[in-house]
């Protein structure tokens, strides 16, 4: 997954109009926007939830069908490409052009062999450089600006020990068919941001990206197949060369999320992985020692496990990587799962895990990206979402490269982390490493949620003592300290029982009373006898926030999002927002009736709202699906607690 943050970014600063503007959404599961790009830009799939407008000329959807050659079972090193490519024409521009360069051949220095397995181990934790070299068109076109090597500083002082670099050539070619020249400042730039990485002795796993889906994607009626494979070899023949004499640090991955539909899309990707390998090897240098980390179809775990083949006849050392963002709705957001826990979450992530490592007893395995995010996930379910899949990944031999756009973890231009509880975790937790955590909801069938990740008081009433449940999982409490620097005195400000930890009324009227203004006014940080968890508990004041206006007229609004000012009374995020007709019907996603009370009629984060610092926003999208609908809507805007959906939640109406 790549989208999360571009989407959250363009979805507030991109008026999206009738036509969509260059790189607006235009189309995905849940978007009922426009779908129309702006002239010299296609609606290309990014992912099923995810479709973007990108320049027209650069997608291959629009070239009329060549039928593929199916890959040689000859693939050995050495085989010329004639052996890969479906033309001899191609074939000879191809040999004659691959022909290694002495800045390949003749590496200054040794190369340190490393085996597969070590290079894996070694790698974890992993952090993702995610919308930087990835963005399109270019480095800085998105959230992030170019980056820069104290970044890379930042990293490693948290404990990660390899970055993973995405990186996008699609908008980087100088020259068409047959020679599809990069641009050789691109290359530079990304050899540069390579050594920035090596210089400090991390790991790098540097890859092809969003040209998965821009030229790549081979499910596309009319892809020329042809083409795909001639560009895909002469985009990995030049990377090769260029980094070919980089420290065995470096490894490659071919593809980042390769769309794949069935076995024959597989297929095709199985030989992408060949002829990626073969492109690297004719580059010379140290590419025949290079780990790689090799892709099934959407480096999803169900499609790796089903179809995919290692290639033979190559001497590269490798791994398969695959990406897991599971369960959907509660990474994403949507249809109002803001829990995760029960023992059939747990079972679910554990067999997508154990379905994988299942598949191939003796790979080394990658996990190069996975990520819950601070900025639309609870802290308590995130906390235990996080600590379930490190330490059963560790415990299957899989390593772990944690997704970031910039948005979700590392505050770039600060040095600081947002979530350092899951950042401890990730960087520190082993397979037995045994978290305390603070407990919250887990039972879907209810109406209310709870959190000890927050202490919530409400606003107008007295204070009290509070009982935070946690689970101690076989540690001791250690200490409580608090953000006016306190350290907390066992029995007079809390205790601590079996099950959780007792806030007393007098310390917390140190804090609060009944007036207190709305929000954060506290933090509790915990340290216990054993585990890498130490949770920083919000001592929240909250009421019902207010909108500055409670209806809008959805014609006069439709074709950008709506921004509609909100004074925040407590925690400044939305939990979900409902979306039901005032004939009763649901807006969106009516199979939510299926889900518990607290996801039915919701709808989907990014998809269809938003907020920001001082608004909640409705998407375009969500106007335009009222707009079709034909039928005045009430938008219930739930926030944290969440009490039965009803209370501290506000209504909007868009009428028709
Ligand atoms: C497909 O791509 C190949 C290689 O670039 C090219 O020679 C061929 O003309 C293309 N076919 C069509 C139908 O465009
Ligand atoms: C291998 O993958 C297939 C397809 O996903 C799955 O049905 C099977 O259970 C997996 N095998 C093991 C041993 O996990
Ligand atoms: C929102 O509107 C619905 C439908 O009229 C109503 O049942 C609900 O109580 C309202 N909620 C709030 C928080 O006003």
């Amino acid at each position: 997954m790549q989208v999360l943050g571009a989407v959250a970014i363009l979805a507030l600063t991109q008026a999206v109009q009738a036509q969509v503007a260059g790189y607006g959404q235009c189309g995905g599961s849940g978007y009922s926007g426009a779908v129309i790009c702006t002239n010299g830009f296609e609606c290309v799939s990014q992912n099923a939830w995810y479709y973007q407008c990108v320049p027209g000329t650069a997608a291959a959807s629009t070239i009329s069908t060549t039928t593929a050659t199916t890959a040689t079972t000859t693939t050995t090193k050495g085989t010329t490409i004639a052996t890969l490519t479906p033309t001899t024409t191609t074939a000879t521009t191809t040999t004659a052009t691959k022909t290694p360069t002495s800045t390949a051949d003749s590496c200054v220095g040794s190369f340190s062999p490393i085996s597969a397995p070590d290079f894996v181990a070694n790698l974890h934790p992993g952090w993702n450089l995610g919308n930087t070299l990835d963005a399109t068109p270019d480095e800085g076109s998105w959230n992030n600006a170019p980056v820069v090597a104290s970044t890379f500083e930042d990293v490693k002082a948290a404990g990660f020990n390899s970055v993973r670099i995405p990186v996008t050539y699609a908008y980087h070619f100088t020259g068409s068919s047959p020679d599809w020249t990069v641009d050789p400042d691109w290359l530079q730039r990304v050899s540069d941001v390579i050594d920035m990485v090596t210089s400090l002795g991390l790991y790098t796993i540097v890859n092809v990206h969003h040209d998965s889906w821009i030229w790549a994607d081979v499910t596309q009626s009319g892809a020329n197949i042809t083409m795909i494979e001639e560009k895909f070899y002469r985009l990995w023949f030049q990377v090769g060369t260029k980094l070919a004499c980089n420290p065995s640090l470096v490894a490659f991955e071919p593809i980042n999320e390769p769309p794949c539909n069935d076995a024959d899309d597989a297929t095709e990707i199985n030989k992408l992985n060949t002829i990626f390998l073969q492109a690297i090897n004719d580059a010379g240098g140290f590419n025949s020692q290079r780990v790689v980390t090799l892709v099934g179809g959407g480096e999803d775990s169900i499609k790796t496990s089903e179809w995919f083949e290692a290639p033979s006849g190559f001497s590269n050392p490798y791994a398969i990587q695959f990406h897991y963002y599971s369960p959907y709705d509660f990474i994403f957001s949507a249809w109002g799962k803001t829990i995760w826990g029960s023992d059939a979450d747990k079972a679910t992530v554990l067999s997508d895990l154990q379905l994988l490592r299942g598949n191939f007893t003796n790979v080394p395995i990658v996990l190069g990206e996975y990520d819950a995010s601070p900025t639309n996930t609870e802290p308590a379910a995130r906390w235990k979402y996080v600590d379930y899949l490190i330490r059963n990944a560790l415990g299957l031999d899989v390593s772990c490269i944690l997704w970031d756009n910039g948005l979700d973890h590392l505050d770039r231009d600060t040095g600081t982390w947002r979530d350092p509880n899951s950042i401890s975790m990730i960087t520190k937790s082993t397979a037995s490493t045994q978290n305390s955590l603070p407990d919250s909801t887990e039972d879907s069938s209810t109406t209310t949620q709870w959190s000890s990740a927050s202490l919530f008081h409400e606003y107008g009433t007295q204070v009290v003592a509070q009982s935070l449940p946690f689970l101690f999982n076989g540690n001791t409490l250690s200490l409580i300290s608090d953000s006016t620097g306190s350290i907390l005195q066992s029995g007079t400000d809390y205790s601590v029982s079996s099950s959780g930890i007792t806030l007393t009324a007098s310390y917390l009227s140190k804090h609060l009373s009944p007036a207190t203004s709305p929000g954060v006014i506290a933090d509790l940080t915990l340290k216990f006898s054993g585990g890498e968890s130490s949770p920083i508990i919000q001592i929240v004041q909250w009421k019902t926030p207010t909108l500055s206006s409670t209806s809008a007229v959805a014609s006069s609004v439709s074709g950008a999002d709506l921004s509609i000012p909100i004074t925040w009374g407590g925690l400044t995020t939305v939990a979900a927002v409902k979306a039901v007709t005032t004939s009763g019907v649901y807006l969106v996603d009516d199979f939510t009736v299926y889900l518990g009370p607290l996801q039915q009629a919701r709808t989907t984060y990014s998809s269809q709202y938003n907020w920001d610092s001082s608004d909640v926003i409705l998407t375009s999208s969500a106007i335009s699906s009222v707009i079709s609908a034909g039928v005045t809507t009430i938008f219930t805007f739930e926030f944290f607690p969440r009490v039965n959906g009803v209370v501290n939640a506000v209504n909007f109406t868009l009428t028709v």
